[in-house]
């Protein structure tokens, strides 16, 4: 059965869409999309069935993602039976998550960065209300983070 990946943030827009296509770019890349499933979702709903950010796709784009089919969904509490890794950007967005959680969850739940032993930051900042510079950390964040995960789910 393929490990299924959940990638979290607040609009769904910004950070967890970079994280899917980042994340979804490397497991092609090691021909591994039929063993790992990425999905990504906002703990809010202002975004739901919008495109990503034009920002966030334009800052992808320059590094050869493509963001654009990505549309937005709101995290709900049964996406803690189906994911074998819920993964939230920051602590804020952890705690939505396991306020909703009503049962013991399916896997892993916990920050992105924790799979990034080298990174100093333990949450990707929000970019939505800063300048482009915002975008280019979210990348360089969740690039390097997802080489840890995809390390870590090869080892399982
Ligand atoms: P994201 O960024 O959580 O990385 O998608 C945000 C996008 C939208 C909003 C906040 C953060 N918003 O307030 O609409």
């Amino acid at each position: 059965m393929a490990v299924k990946v959940l990638f979290v943030c607040l609009g769904n827009i910004c950070r967890s869409p970079t994280a899917h296509g980042v994340f979804q770019q490397l497991v092609n890349q090691a021909g591994l999309q039929n063993k790992i499933e990425i999905d990504s979702a906002g703990t809010g709903d202002w975004h739901i069935g919008k495109p990503p950010d034009k920002r966030a796709m334009q800052a992808a784009s320059e590094r050869g993602y493509d963001l654009s089919p990505l549309r937005g969904r709101q995290f709900s509490a049964s996406d803690l039976q189906q994911f074998d890794y819920v993964l939230a950007m920051d602590q804020e967005n952890l705690k939505v998550i396991t306020a909703l959680q009503q049962s013991k969850p399916r896997g892993h739940v916990g920050l992105f960065l924790e799979f990034d032993k080298n990174s100093e930051f333990r949450e990707v900042p929000d970019p939505y209300y800063g300048g482009n510079k915002g975008f280019e950390k979210v990348l360089d964040l969740v690039e390097s983070a997802s080489q840890g995960l995809l390390e870590h789910i090869q080892k399982r």
